[in-house]
């Protein structure tokens, strides 16, 4: 049977970016990669009806799944909501009940819109590098945390803290994504100053010298990582790194190649029921309420999150290439939604045109 896909398009510009992934789905599908396609709510969406972001049988879709592919949660209508009940809780979890400790940030920079980059377009132009993040640990949950009082004043303590399989899980994670890619891994961290890095470089050589043989591995200490990535990002392939230097050198290296309407995002976790690692792709966006409902939405971030769909759960790597090139060959035709317009003006395609663009472009690619 055919690998199973929950999509969950939530709130806002969510369900505009989602039908034109429903379009490009529909292109493979006619052409021989087929996928079981459910839909059901979350976020906003699923308030409404449930009283809840995230409906238990929700998640035991998700559980199921093979894959899901989530569009963007929340709106100022939610803002008032109880905390337990956001949107957003719906998103947090998800991840935190599919596990998924690597969050995928790829900083991809496509040569028509090189010159929205802040940095020189020679440095950017055909970038394509790969931040793996750990996700679920590190210094963001480590015990003990907390604001004490020492004599006279008070302390904030936050805790860096790594187990070796939690480091060797994310490491794997990395040697994995990089066998899809250029087979080169760049691990960083901080061994000269922290612990938690001495033991992070250890384990990602151990794992790299018994199981991935044919991966390279360098080490960067972060801070040089940061300045790297804007001089010259092009020598990487994929990063691997911790939550809190992911958080920072993904957030940095997104900002390499342009308009959050093109920035996909994958989440993955341990295998799941039917072999696939657990996983959630989304655009790195959010609902955006300024234009929800206007048809400006650029789909493009959420077609490429199911493009990283296709590469790194279904290891369909011809069809994500396919995908990606459709992708490319309507940037360099000049196609704009109105978020890719920049200073030079011109005229701007709707979220629905975008997507039928791109699946002409599939079509006679
Ligand atoms: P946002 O990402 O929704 O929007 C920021 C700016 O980028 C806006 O001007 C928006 O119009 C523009 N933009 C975003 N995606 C675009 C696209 N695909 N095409 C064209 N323009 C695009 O972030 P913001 O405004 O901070 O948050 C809005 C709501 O989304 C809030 O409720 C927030 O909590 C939620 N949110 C949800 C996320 C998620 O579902 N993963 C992530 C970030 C925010
Ligand atoms: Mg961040």
């Amino acid at each position: 049977s055919n690998p199973s896909l929950l999509i969950l398009a939530g709130d806002g510009i969510g369900p505009e970016v989602m039908a034109e992934v429903r379009k490009v789905i529909a292109w493979f599908d006619a052409h021989g990669t087929s996928f079981d396609v459910t839909e059901d709510l979350v976020g906003g969406a699923a308030y409404d009806v449930h009283g809840t972001p995230l409906a238990d049988e929700t998640l035991a879709k998700a559980l199921a799944a093979d894959a899901v592919l989530l569009g963007a949660v929340g709106g100022p209508k939610y803002d008032v909501l109880d905390f337990s009940v956001k949107p957003e809780r719906g998103l947090l979890k998800l991840r935190k009940e599919l596990d998924l400790y690597a969050n995928l940030r790829p900083a991809q920079c496509f040569d028509a819109l090189a010159d929205f980059s802040s940095l020189k377009r020679e440095v950017v132009a055909g970038l394509d590098i790969m931040i793996v993040r750990e996700l679920t640990s590190g210094v963001y949950f480590g015990e003990p945390r907390g604001i004490f009082t020492e004599g006279n004043e008070r302390v904030g303590i936050n805790t860096h803290r790594y187990t070796e399989s939690e480091i060797a899980r994310a490491a794997r994670a990395a040697f994995d994504l990089a066998r899809q890619r250029g087979s080169r891994v760049c691990s960083m961290e901080k061994a000269n100053v922290m612990e938690a890095g001495i033991l992070w470089r250890e384990v990602a050589q151990k794992i790299r010298d018994e199981e991935y043989p044919d991966i390279t591995l360098s080490h960067m200490y972060a801070d040089n990582g940061a300045m790297q990535l804007v001089r010259a990002p092009k020598q990487f392939d994929v990063i691997l790194t911790d939550n809190l230097f992911g958080d920072i050198l993904s957030d940095a290296a997104a900002m390499l190649t342009g308009s959050l309407g093109m920035l996909p995002s994958a989440s993955l976790g341990a295998t799941g029921p039917n072999g696939y690692p657990r996983a959630m792709y989304e655009p790195v966006h959010g609902s955006a309420p300024d234009i929800a409902g206007q048809g400006k939405a650029n789909p493009i971030a959420c077609i490429l999150s199911f493009s990283m769909a296709l590469r790194y759960s279904f290891n369909l790597g011809d069809q994500a290439d396919k995908l990606e090139a459709a992708v490319e060959k309507v940037l360099a035709d000049g196609l704009r939604t109105a978020d890719l317009l920049g200073p030079a003006g011109g005229t701007a395609i709707s979220t629905s045109q975008m997507g039928d663009a791109i699946v002409a472009a599939l079509e006679s690619l």
